[in-house]
């Protein structure tokens, strides 16, 4: 009896949230108004990155990338890649034939002693685990080509060369930072003597996101990362690409539609680096950079992606508490701990349907909050709304600002990461703010790059190694 009046009662209706609580999460709002000179200002940094004059003082480095052609369908054969740039290393093997696209992979955990160890350790464990890979499947005897995608800032000097610029999102292994990464994991690979690779591409996850959508979608421009990291690479003028010294083996690339252009990995994750997004970073940007790994670097990123946006959620839950706003005579020690508060949770929260507060309640509990009130969930539910649209409207200005640089009628955009895939809203608000930042007369499209990493790696390798192959003929 009990269970059917439960059921036949009207839900909760969402709380009102507080007024003091909106008040102090009014920092976080921005404004259109303000939205358009972010995005002002992002178009002159990345004028600034792209001229060779200002380059090297430039935060956002605008690296050319060298992926030169675009797949065309009759790539054949077994491919390795390699994924390292998140929290996980991926290899996978990639099977490409007549329209066929078939896929195995494991993940395998990088160790944090590793990840801020030093750099012959981290490539030995890539080839440890691409060596166990290979074994489990005794593919020992056959001489795979690989593609490597490798998710940091790098200033590459062909397909099969990129110096790390420098490291982001939590790796800090020493001797890499202005080595050639390949030649590293080439090293590693030699060191053990059991596996025979050819490597044939390195790549930005944007460059294998933007690559794997362009396969079947000839107006895909761009590539979009909001994950534990964010980053975009989109198609340049090649007029514009003045680092780009107009080699024949330059990367250069036709597209269908007659857009002559070069694929340029932005690294917007350091804009702000310099100052420029200064007012509109609040008490919490400023608490995650002193005590991130990576102090004063990549401050755009720090208030978008994954790897913060749980943090800056905890940051301002904590600031309530203190203020006596919510969770009055509850045990908040779990919540006060940096960290505790994981992005997913945002996620979880905001996919409850109004007036219901079921996922909120048991991420409370997780934290050892056992009596949230109703008020105290409206709240809760409120700042992370406030973070992740503060994320959907910066990572949204961002792409309006590449839009409206390759101002084609037709645009679509490939994207991949966590934070894209599993907010449940995270896609509609940025369709909503682009929309609204956007030239007249400019239609876009963002489409999901389901697993972009892996396979644009295996099909730039693959496209590669046909080209080089059809040379040897
Ligand atoms: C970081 C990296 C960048 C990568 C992004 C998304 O910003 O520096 O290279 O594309 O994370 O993974």
């Amino acid at each position: 009896v009990t269970a059917k009046l439960l059921e036949e009662m009207p839900p909760i209706i969402n709380t009102e949230v507080n007024e003091k609580v909106r008040l102090h999460c009014e920092c976080l709002v921005l404004s259109d108004e303000t939205l358009h000179d972010v995005c002002q200002t992002l178009n002159t940094e990345l004028n600034r990155g792209l001229a060779k004059e200002t380059n090297a003082e430039a935060t956002i480095k605008c690296f050319p990338t060298f992926v030169q052609e675009l797949p065309n369908g009759k790539e054949s054969g077994r491919f390795l890649a390699l994924d390292l740039g998140g929290t996980n290393f991926r290899v996978l093997l990639i099977e490409l034939g007549e329209g066929k696209f078939a896929m195995d992979s494991k993940i395998y955990a990088v160790p944090h002693d590793i990840m801020v160890g030093h750099g012959t350790e981290l490539f030995d464990h890539i080839a440890a685990c691409m060596a166990s890979f290979i074994n489990e499947r005794q593919l020992n005897d056959e001489l795979l080509p690989l593609g490597f995608t490798f998710s940091f800032p790098c200033a590459q000097e062909g397909l099969t060369k990129a110096r790390l610029a420098r490291w982001t999102k939590g790796f800090k292994c020493a001797g890499v930072e202005g080595n050639d990464v390949v030649a590293m994991l080439k090293d590693a690979i030699a060191r053990r003597q059991d596996v025979r690779i050819k490597i044939c591409a390195v790549l930005n996850d944007t460059t294998g996101t933007l690559m794997s959508c362009a396969w079947k979608n000839h107006n895909c421009m761009i590539g979009l990362i909001v994950g534990t990291g964010t980053n975009a690479c989109y198609m340049e003028k090649l007029e514009k690409v003045e680092l780009w010294d107009g080699a024949t083996d330059g990367p250069q690339q036709d597209f269908d539609s007659g857009f002559e252009g070069v694929i340029i990995n932005t690294e917007w994750g350091a804009f702000g680096d310099n100052g420029c997004l200064d007012d509109i970073r609040v008490y919490c940007d400023h608490n995650i950079d002193k005590e991130s790994i990576n102090p004063g670097r990549q401050l755009f990123e720090k208030m978008i992606s994954g790897m913060y946006m749980g943090e800056i959620a905890r940051q301002v839950l904590v600031k309530l508490v203190d203020e006596g706003l919510i969770f009055e005579n509850q045990n908040c020690d779990a919540l006060k701990e940096k960290g505790q508060f994981f992005t997913k949770y945002i996620s979880e929260i905001e996919s409850d349907k109004p007036g219901d507060f079921s996922n909120c309640l048991s991420v409370l509990e997780d934290l050892g909050i056992l009596d949230a009130t109703p008020e105290d969930c409206a709240s809760v539910r409120y700042v992370c709304e406030v973070v992740s649209r503060r994320a959907a409207n910066l990572a949204g200005a961002g792409v309006a600002v590449l839009l409206n640089r390759i101002a084609q009628k037709k645009v679509t955009v490939a994207v991949d990461g966590s934070v894209y895939r599993f907010h449940p809203f995270f896609h509609d608000m940025m369709v909503e703010i682009i929309k609204r930042l956007v030239k007249p007369g400019i239609e876009f499209d963002l489409m999901l790059s389901e697993d972009g990493s892996g396979r644009g790696a295996a099909l730039v390798a693959a496209v590669a190694n046909r080209s080089a192959m059809e040379r040897q003929q």
